[in-house]
Order: structure tokens, then sequence, then C-alpha cells
């Protein structure tokens, strides 16, 4: 109830500050015990990729970049959290100004481009974290990575990442990383997923634990590009798919100010694209490969809607600046 006279003040901010300000007030809150006040819906449990959630919901990659705000994050009720993209070097990300907000179409659009410390930084704050949940940490590759060495920096995050994650995402679908989403393409793809298995076969060797790999993809692909993806999921014994991205579409917020921003729409305007894309691939996976649905789920409904596409997941990052932590509340009870 709250919520609504925090969200009006927060939106006055810069929408940067207002992240920054946000995530050190969660921080604040959850040292002083008041995180756990907040009202929890009994969640159903499941079990995906081998690993068992308290509940279905979490938190999609992108809000907690550096893994610096896990713990705080931790205790709004997700039944997982999902941090990163990291990238192998740190990187600035784009010049500022590159967060807007759409409040008419309960949308942003982002064009951050991956910022962040890099991977040292991230397992650092992994395993300072007291978080008992299940986490999933998102790779990807830094700018100036030219795509035939991507491979490369996805193995490199890999490797450092594998003993502190549960799962670990495989981030091919940023638009705002140059030349990203054309590793989606048919060879590209096939490489990059044949170079990933065998390193993991390695690693769970290595460290005695089988860490399943997700794959994460865009919205803006048509039927024939989402079989041809599915086919090299199936292929390669690929343990997820994370859908969708943001989208560089715009026709849903033509005309609104901030729409002919540069960068990935995400929020109401993506949730019919993104359950379309978790509906054309449970038609061709047919269960082999759990889907994880995300993009545009703002209330219980929507993240229902993920499900009846064939989700057994979902993630949510914009509705959380719309409704609050609220709405985690809300698709946990939705699903249960
Ligand atoms: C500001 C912002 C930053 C994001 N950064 C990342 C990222 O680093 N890696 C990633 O895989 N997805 C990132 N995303 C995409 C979200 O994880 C999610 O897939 C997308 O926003 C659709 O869900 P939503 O409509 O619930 O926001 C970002 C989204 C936003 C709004």
């Amino acid at each position: 109830m709250l919520y609504p006279l925090i969200r009006a003040a927060l939106f006055t901010l810069d929408p940067e500050d207002a992240h920054r300000f946000t995530l050190a007030g969660l921080d604040v809150a959850h040292r002083l015990g008041l995180l756990n006040l907040l009202p929890r819906a009994q969640g159903r449990p499941v079990r995906v990729m081998g690993i068992d959630f308290p509940n279905p919901v979490g938190l999609a990659a992108g809000l907690d970049k550096d893994g610096a705000h896990i713990d705080a994050l931790g205790a709004l009720g997700f039944g997982f959290i999902e941090i990163g993209t990291v990238t192998p070097r740190p990187q600035a990300g784009n010049p500022q100004p590159r967060l807007f907000r759409l409040p008419r179409a309960e949308a942003i659009i982002n064009r951050m481009g991956f910022n962040n410390l890099g991977v040292d930084n991230l397992v650092k704050n992994v395993r300072a974290s007291a978080y008992p949940g299940v986490l999933g940490i998102n790779i990807g590759k830094n700018k100036d990575t030219p795509n035939e060495h991507a491979v490369d920096d996805y193995l490199a995050c890999l490797d450092k990442v594998y003993p502190h994650a549960h799962y670990v995402t495989v981030n091919i679908s940023s638009p705002n990383t140059q030349g990203l989403r054309e590793l989606q393409k048919d060879d590209a793809l096939d490489a990059l997923l044949s170079a990933l298995k065998h390193r993991q076969s390695d690693l769970a060797q290595q460290h005695g634990k089988y860490v399943p790999i997700a794959l994460k993809i865009a919205p803006d692909l048509d039927d024939a590009q989402i079989a041809a993806i599915a086919a090299l999921l199936m292929m390669h014994r690929i343990d997820a798919v994370i859908a969708t991205n943001t989208t560089l579409a715009r026709e849903a917020v033509a005309g609104l100010p901030n729409a002919d921003e540069a960068g990935g729409l995400s929020g109401a305007p993506v949730r019919a694209a993104s359950t379309r894309v978790v509906r054309e691939l449970a038609r061709h996976l047919r269960h082999e490969v759990p889907i994880i649905g995300v993009g545009g789920i703002l209330s219980g409904a929507d993240a229902r809607e993920k499900i009846d596409a064939g989700a057994s997941l979902v993630q949510l990052y914009s509705g959380l600046i719309y409704r609050g932590p609220a709405l985690v509340r809300e698709c946990v009870q939705a699903l249960a």
C-alpha cells in the first residue's frame, strides 16, 4: 500500500539515481531486519533443471549486475535470484543517460551496455553473501571482445562462476552490445553451445557437481529462428532457456515520450511478444528443455499467462519498478 507513494517520490529522480537509491535503501532495510516483516505468500515448490525452487517466481538479470545486493533482494520472497550480466573484465557501459521510464506504458528503455565491475568482483560478492536460496549467475562478453572470440569470454566467466552458482545463464540477447544477438544465429550458436557443454562437463568433474546452463534469448525472433534455436537446445542438451530479454520493437509505445530512445524496451509492451516466444519454444521443445518465462509480468495473471504458455518458472524486472515488492507476493500466490 505504501509503494505508490514511494514510487511517486522515486519517479521524481533520475532513473539511475532512483535505482541506486532503492538498492541502498533495501540493503539498510535488510540489515535492520525490516524485510522480514513483509507479508509472505505460501509458494508452490518446483523442481526444474534438477534444482528445488521454493516457488517459481525469480528476479530477472540486470537489476543486480554485480551481485552487490543479493541478501536484501533474497529477502523479498523470490524463489530464486539471478545476478549479472557480468563480463570477464570490468567495463563502464554506455554513456549516461541510458535508462528511461515510459510510465504511461508501464515500460522501461535501457541501453546500459553491461556496466559491471567484472567477474572477479561478482564472485567476491557472492562469497560474502549469506543468501541461502537459489542463485543464478548471468554471463556475457566484454564490449571490446570481437564476436570471433566471444566464446572465450563466456568460457572465462563460466570457469569463475561455476562453483558459486546454482545455474549459469548465457546471455546472447542484449541489444546493447553490438553484434551480441548475432550469436543466436545457427553456426555461431552451434559453436558456442558445443564449447559451453564441453566445458560444463570438465567443470562438473573438477568440482564434483553439475551446474545447469540456461540460454537467454530475445523476443525479436521469427518462428523459423525460434525453431532453429529449439533444435540446437535439444541437440546440445542445454538445461533451460530463458525467454525473453528486452525488445527492439517500438510499435506498442510509438508517440510516447522517450519511445525513440535507443536500447531494449521492457515492461508491459514486451509481454505478448515474450509469451509468444515461450509458446513457440514449448511447441518445439515438448518438455525436453524447461523454459523460464520473462517479459512484461506486471500482475499475477501475467505470471500465469507465461506458465500456461509452457514456462516452468518466471522472472520479474520492470514490474518491480512499477508495482514494487508486492508484485512478488502476488505472482507467488497466483502460481501456488
Ligand atoms: C535496466 C535493465 C537492465 C537489464 N540488464 C540485463 C542484463 O544485464 N542481462 C540480462 O540478461 N537481462 C537484462 N535485462 C532484461 C531483463 O532481465 C528482462 O529479461 C527484460 O527486462 C524483460 O522483463 P521485464 O519486462 O519484466 O523487465 C535488463 C532489463 C532492464 C530493464
